[in-house]
């Protein structure tokens, strides 16, 4: 029987590239179930993964919204029933200082980063509690970890939903559900464009490159199914968070220099 995989953001970015890995790497084994708000990018995706021989379908839903997402698990549990994996994903930023930010911009990330991610992850853990395993895996970021001017929301979302993963890990571990968080540094995608975040990244190259897509991709791969807790893309991120909680004070000057 194929594993029903939900991918959340699948529309670009981490999201679109974990999409293609698992078309690539096992197709038949594999039905994908692809969510964004942009339909006609998720329709480039699914004929790229139906290309490399997996099942695919689409679901348009803003996750900001609550009723979106009550819809999607309507629709998942009449038409696949169960879910094997959960790439919850879709997240945005806008890179601005707290008080140039407006009172819609915080309530969009705040609303997908956080109250949509939990969502995902409440619904979702709900089917697999039912059937008696599953894995989640949060598109955190090393912003979970770490703070610095100009990120302040949007570090308020990831460390938020990062704290929300762990304590979720404790309540489901029961239902043999796994629940995994990733914390990629700067990643190529379109989280960086400018119309959507605000920020150049070419400017940020020196300090701290941003890294293709597809490390993100293949890690996710490699840890899917597994009981791996965190995982940090690039790794030697997994330090710079350690000296983070070690060194708050030194760390945090550090990283204003970075913004
Ligand atoms: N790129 C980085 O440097 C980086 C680093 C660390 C963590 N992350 C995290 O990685 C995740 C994916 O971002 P990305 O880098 O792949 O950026 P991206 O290319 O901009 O992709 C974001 C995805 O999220 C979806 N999305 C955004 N708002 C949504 C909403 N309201 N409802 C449903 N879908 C929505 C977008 O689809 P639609 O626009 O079609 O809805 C898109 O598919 C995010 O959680 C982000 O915070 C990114």
């Amino acid at each position: 029987m194929s594993k029903n995989i939900l991918i959340t953001g699948a529309s670009s970015g981490i999201g679109k590239a974990v999409a293609l890995e698992f078309a690539k790497r096992e197709a038949a084994k594999n039905h994908l179930i692809l969510v964004a708000r942009n339909q006609a990018k998720l329709d480039v995706v699914a004929e790229e993964v139906k290309a490399l021989g997996a099942s695919v379908s689409t679901f348009t839903a803003d996750l900001g919204k609550k009723e979106d997402i009550a819809k999607l698990f309507t629709y998942l549990e009449k038409e696949v029933q169960s879910l094997d994996l959960v790439l919850n994903n879709a997240g945005l930023g806008y890179v601005k200082e707290a008080i140039a930010l407006s009172d819609d911009e915080v309530e969009q990330i705040i609303d997908v980063n956080v109250i949509g991610m939990i969502l995902v992850a409440k619904k979702a853990a709900a089917m697999m509690a039912k059937q008696g395993y599953g894995h989640i895996i949060f598109t955190s970021s090393l912003a979970g970890y770490i703070y610095l001017p100009t990120w302040s929301v949007y570090c308020a979302s990831k460390w938020g939903i990062t704290t929300f993963a762990n304590v979720l890990r404790q309540e489901v571990a029961k239902h043999n559900i796994k629940i995994t968080t990733v914390h990629p540094g700067p990643v190529q995608t379109e989280f960086f464009d400018p119309n959507k975040a605000n920020v150049d990244l070419k400017k940020s190259e020196g300090s701290m490159p941003a890294i293709p897509v597809e490390d993100v991709s293949i890690a996710i791969y490699d840890i899917a199914y597994t009981g791996t807790e965190r995982i940090f893309c690039p790794p030697k991120l997994k330090t710079a968070a350690e000296m983070f909680r070690l060194f708050p004070k030194f760390m945090a000057k550090m990283f204003a220099k970075l913004a």
